[in-house]
């Protein structure tokens, strides 16, 4: 872990470097996210972080200038690697969480993005902010689905975005922690489809990522959700 560059005695970043291994290219993206030395979630980086940043960096073509917000966003790894791939990035974490909006504004700082807009946005609640979003293009959620409690609300902020853009979509990891982890009915309930995204078909199936040994053993996987067809108008 490298201490350098820490604004306060209880902050210390870490790097990550992405790298291309498919198409063989000298490419690669180095990001430093600052985490706050407190167990609250949302401080630091989870597994699924790193994994979904991967991912994001695998579809780095397709993200310059899309739309992107980061729900639960916290030091915002998955964000801020859209934004340094080209897309215009909206970051959000729980308006009863500060700390954590704080957390986002500072890792934009570390990585030089000057024009990400950090906004309060509490699942489950369509707030003003949440109605005057832009069109999203993509929704990123990493670990967000860890309180089977908060699964309909996350799901109720997805469908409302998924619906002003029927073609945007939900691109999310999560690490299924009980044998009973399911959001099957409430996908249903909400008229979402999903597709599970093969971690080996992004280079994300190691234990070591984007030198990081975080994913470790965890069991990460990876889904999009978007509208079923029909709503969608596809
Ligand atoms: C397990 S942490 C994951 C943080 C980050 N996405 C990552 O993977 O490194 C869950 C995040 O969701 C946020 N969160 C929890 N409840 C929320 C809610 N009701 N509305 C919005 N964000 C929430 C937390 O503040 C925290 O940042």
């Amino acid at each position: 872990m490298d201490l350098g560059g820490a604004q306060t005695p209880d902050i210390a970043s870490k790097v990550f470097t992405f790298e291309d291994t498919e198409r063989n290219t000298r490419d690669s993206l180095c990001v430093s996210i600052p985490e706050a030395l407190d167990p609250q979630y949302g401080m630091y980086v989870w597994p699924c972080a790193v994994v979904l940043a991967q991912y994001l960096w695998t579809q780095r073509d397709e993200l310059r200038g899309k739309t992107v917000l980061e729900l639960g966003a916290g030091v915002s790894l998955p964000g801020v690697v859209a934004a340094r791939c080209g897309a215009k990035v909206i970051l959000s974490d729980s308006t009863k969480t500060p700390l954590c909006l704080e957390n986002c504004r500072r890792s934009c700082e570390a990585n030089g993005l000057n024009d990400v807009v950090v906004l309060g946005l509490t699942w489950g609640e369509i707030s003003p902010d949440l109605v005057l979003l832009p069109k999203v293009d993509v929704i990123l959620g990493s670990d967000v689905f860890y309180e089977p409690q908060d699964f309909e609300d996350v799901l109720v902020t997805v469908a409302f975005l998924l619906r002003k853009n029927p073609r945007a979509q939900f691109w999310t990891t999560y690490q299924e922690r009980s044998a009973d982890w399911s959001i099957e009915v409430l996908l249903h309930r909400w008229n979402l489809s999903c597709v599970e995204i093969p971690l080996e078909t992004f280079n994300a199936n190691k234990s070591d990522l984007a030198g990081s040994t975080l994913p470790g053993r965890h069991s990460v996987q990876m889904m999009i959700i978007s509208l079923k067809t029909e709503d969608a108008g596809l």
